[in-house]
């Protein structure tokens, strides 16, 4: 597994390119784990994404939490930091998510997991995601973001690419 980094820096020299009208499924709504109550529904419809995101990630072994170990051990970290996890919706399914975490002091964001699911695949759904979560970073006046991607994983290096990251290693 080799990952490479990536930044992207929110100095104005670069501006979001990937307009809604970009995505070519009607119907899909754009929400922030904000938005929505902690439920047992709406855990289980977070877990059941990033449960697909990680099983299917390359740069992941594979593996993932039951239902309980997410809801004890990871649903905390979604949930504090629920104005950073970006969700696409389509007929009430919860299909994607982008998820970043900010670090207030060094003004940087962390993109973490982005997954979308299997049979919503090639709409411009992860890249229109990725494009709210830069102009959140953009508009809480951080200096840059920064993420991996493992060298095998060629959808998430043409999104980061496709919207103005820069390779660093
Ligand atoms: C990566 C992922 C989020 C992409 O979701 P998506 O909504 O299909 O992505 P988009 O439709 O916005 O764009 C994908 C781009 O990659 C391209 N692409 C898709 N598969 C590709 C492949 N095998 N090789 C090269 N490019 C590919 C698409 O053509 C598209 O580019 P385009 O706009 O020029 O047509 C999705 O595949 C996924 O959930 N993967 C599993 C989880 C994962 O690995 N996440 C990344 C690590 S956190």
């Amino acid at each position: 597994m080799n990952m490479i980094k990536y930044e992207y820096l929110l100095d104005g020299s670069n501006k979001s390119t990937v307009l809604s009208d970009a995505i070519t499924l009607d119907g899909v709504e754009f929400i922030k784990l904000s938005n929505v109550n902690d439920t047992p529904e709406t855990r289980k419809k977070l877990y059941e994404l990033v449960k697909e995101g990680v099983i299917d990630d390359p740069g992941q072994n594979g593996i993932f939490e039951t239902f309980d170990q997410f809801s004890k051990k990871i649903f905390g970290h979604y949930w504090k930091n629920n104005k950073t996890q970006f969700l696409a919706t389509y007929k009430g399914e919860w299909i994607g998510l982008c998820s970043i975490t900010i670090d207030k002091e060094k003004k940087v964001a962390k993109c973490g997991l982005t997954v979308v699911k299997k049979r919503y695949r090639g709409y411009g759904i992860a890249s229109y995601l990725k494009n709210l979560s830069i102009d959140y970073c953009r508009s809480e006046g951080l200096l840059k973001m920064v993420t991996e991607v493992d060298e095998s994983n060629y959808p998430m290096m043409k999104i980061n690419q496709q919207n103005g990251f820069k390779r660093v290693t």
